[in-house]
């Protein structure tokens, strides 16, 4: 057989597993990267207890003809996240036609898969509907073609606890594999990942400093995508909100002129941030390195098949800091066993352990405090983490750097709804954020304190640098002190670094488009409801524009009387106030005038007009009011709906009110037939949302 020196087939997982004698596979179905970092830690898992080795695959690369040929002393995981409406992951829509189409034959020439070990983890959302819907869906399929589960469907909840869920299945999960597949614990061992190596010299122009792909080091062309983002010029940066000083909303127009980028109205832009100075410094100083941090450094993968190096090397310990892993993120409850055994003294061990294994503790000093990694460490080793650190003020904990790059997972682009149209902006991608910033619990341990988004403070601050006024923040902020926003925001370094840098006149940030179905109908005669109150009005400004380009075209063809019979967009957006969150305030008008009265805006000013008995009133409570119309518009003008914004309270009141009109229209009830009508409605993709959490 060809395929056992690996000569044969590259997508036969079977052949693959064969020669190198794994007896796991583990297909991830991941969109941003998580449900791929679940699928290596449940190999490394493998690996340390049972001392199997597995092989971690992308069901992108493999084909599933033979998934009924899996050796019986091996199993087959799934770690499959749910996206969107209850879609899967772009890389598992093969996987998953697959096996949803019985038609489809496996060797044995039949769409069945008798015996088949397999375990399951899904990863998704409660606050969405279809709540890990795919990897349901998947358990479901599987069980009726005869195969095995092993364990119980493990469903992990991105809205509050999917670290929690993860640790809750998997200990379950593994007793039960153990049995099944006869196989002893404290078979393996814990070997390193990784193997980092301190280089004496290396050409600088080959030494990586937050560039995300080869090519972005050496600068030669190539498609932009996830795998290689765009540094885009910023063009014009501002902010949106002109009074309230504690709040921002920042307006970025980005350059992709030449870059092969394109884009569509309702898409999503990736924006790759980087971690901000007082983090990057207070981890260096945790682990010990901050003299050394612009040592370069290689590091190797001791199993490629189980972990790739997560970023381009060799790089810097800074640079690893800053750019490529998520240090600013709340520390996973698993991560602090691990570094439990590096401390500087007993006691700091000792306190981590218990961090590790007491979940209550856990979370309410770590979780409540929202405790960074370098933070954790501080604290444990009795530091101040209130005080700007210093390798002077700061414990050294003695952990191998592999340990901190196989357990601290990559830095995430942070993913934005496009605000402009490409037949208004060809050359420009607009991106519309309200920054992100709130107040940690207070606890015994740890003051209340401000914690701040990375992604949306990462631009805010480019918007600083773009203006010439980056502010000389003093690093740490306390709520309640009433400090004004600006000169409590967490600084970046933008100007060093060649991932995010100036050039000539503009600062760059690294982009890539990441494609959506959120889009108009393509007939204009088709009437339009768009819901998004605050930043969710982003897309739709995106809509709109795409309408205004479309009139000015049809009216210099066919004269201004071409609208007539043109439905109307009907756009429902919600702020505080007239004089103060009003998002684009003074282009509305300017639309609706080109659109001939097509667009019509209906505005909820929160706290501006109230209800008689003086309560707020929102975009549900317009859109309650428009009922005859919107009824009407959905039943009678196959009207399409959208939803962009909050996904736990905004939209699914939203929801609420719509299955009220319809279900009063239709003369019965909300629940019966107007929650038919709204189900109907999205499976023809007429009514959708682009909502988070
Ligand atoms: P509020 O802050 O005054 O409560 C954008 O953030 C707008 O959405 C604000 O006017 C905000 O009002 C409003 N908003 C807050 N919660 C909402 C909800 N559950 N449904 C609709 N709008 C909401």
């Amino acid at each position: 057989n060809k395929s056992f020196n690996g000569s044969g087939n590259p997508r036969d997982f079977i052949a693959k597993m064969k020669d190198g004698k794994k007896r796991l596979v583990i297909f991830y179905g991941s969109q941003t990267g998580t449900a791929e970092e679940y699928a290596i830690r449940i190999a490394k898992e493998a690996k340390t207890k049972f001392g199997l080795t597995s092989l971690v695959c992308d069901p992108e690369e493999y084909d599933f003809d033979n998934l009924d040929q899996v050796p019986e002393d091996c199993a087959v995981f799934f770690v499959m996240a749910t996206y969107g409406e209850g879609e899967p992951t772009d890389n598992s829509v093969t996987l998953m036609e697959n096996l949803k189409d019985s038609s489809f034959e496996f060797s044995n020439g039949e769409h069945k898969l008798e015996g088949l070990k397999y375990v399951i983890f899904g990863l998704g959302n409660r606050t969405y509907e279809h709540f890990n819907m795919i990897a349901r869906v998947v358990d479901k399929e599987l069980t009726d073609m005869g195969a095995v589960r092993i364990g119980e469907r493990g469903e992990g909840d991105d809205d509050r606890s999917m670290e929690e869920d993860y640790l809750e299945w998997k200990d379950k999960m593994w007793d039960e594999f153990a049995r099944v597949m006869g196989v002893e614990e404290g078979q393996g061992g814990d070997t390193p990942d990784f193997a980092v190596q301190e280089l004496e010299s290396h050409p600088p122009e080959k030494v990586y400093l937050g560039e995300l792909s080869a090519r972005a080091l050496t600068k030669t062309k190539g498609i932009h995508d996830a795998k290689n983002p765009y540094p885009a010029p910023i063009t014009t940066a501002k902010e949106l909100f002109t009074v309230d000083a504690d709040r921002n909303c920042v307006h970025l127009e980005l350059n992709i002129e030449g870059s092969g980028i394109t884009y569509q109205h309702g898409d999503h832009v990736g924006v790759w941030p980087s971690n901000p100075d007082l983090e990057v410094d207070r981890l260096l100083c945790a682990l010990g390195l901050y003299h050394r941090k612009d040592t370069i450094i290689n590091i190797e993968s001791l199993d490629p098949a189980l972990a790739k190096v997560p970023f381009p090397v060799p790089t810097t310990y800074a640079t690893v800091l800053r750019h490529y892993i998520d240090i600013s993120a709340l520390v996973g409850r698993q991560m602090l066993g691990a570094l439990s055994k590096f401390a500087p003294t007993p006691e700091s061990s000792e306190i981590l352990k218990t961090y590790n294994t007491n979940k209550e503790l856990y979370a309410s000093v770590v979780s409540d405090g929202c405790l960074k990694l370098g933070e954790v460490l501080q604290l444990a080793a009795g530091n101040d983490i209130h005080a700007v650190p210093t390798p002077e003020n700061t414990t050294a904990w003695p952990v191998p750097f592999d340990i901190i790059v196989s357990s601290v997972p990559r830095l995430q682009p942070r993913y934005y709804s496009i605000s402009s149209s490409p037949k208004l902006h060809p050359n420009h991608i607009h991106v519309t954020a309200v920054v992100l910033k709130y107040e940690s619990v207070h606890n015994e341990k740890v003051k209340q304190r401000w914690v701040y988004g990375v992604g949306s403070n990462f631009l805010l601050n480019l918007k600083y640098a773009t203006d010439g006024n980056m502010p000389d923040a003093p690093l740490i902020g306390e709520p309640g002190k009433g400090e004004p926003a600006v000169v409590s925001q967490p600084k970046y370094a933008i100007e060093g670094p060649r991932n995010a840098y100036k050039e000539e006149t503009s600062y760059k940030v690294p982009i890539h488009v990441r494609r959506s179905t959120f889009r108009l109908p393509t007939n204009p005669k088709t009437p339009v409801i768009m819901i998004g109150p605050g930043t969710g009005v982003a897309p739709f400004r995106g809509f709109v524009q795409e309408r205004v380009a479309l009139a000015r075209r049809t009216i210099e063809k066919n004269g201004a009387s071409a609208l007539a019979d043109w439905g109307r967009l009907s756009l429902f957006y919600g702020c505080r106030k007239s004089t103060e969150d009003f998002l684009y305030k003074d282009e509305w008008p300017q639309y609706a005038e080109e659109l001939q009265g097509k667009f019509v805006m209906h505005t909820a000013l929160s706290r501006e007009v109230y209800k008689p008995d003086g309560s707020k009133i929102y975009v549900q409570d317009l859109i309650w009011e428009d009922r005859e119309h919107i009824a009407d518009a959905i039943l009678n003008g196959k009207g399409y709906v959208y939803v962009c914004g909050d996904a736990k309270s905004m939209s699914k009141a939203v929801e609420e009110c719509l299955a009220k009109i319809l279900g009063e229209a239709k003369g019965g009830s909300a629940e019966v037939e107007g929650a038919a009508e709204l189900k109907l409605l999205k499976e023809r993709s007429r009514l959708m949302l682009d909502v988070w959490s």
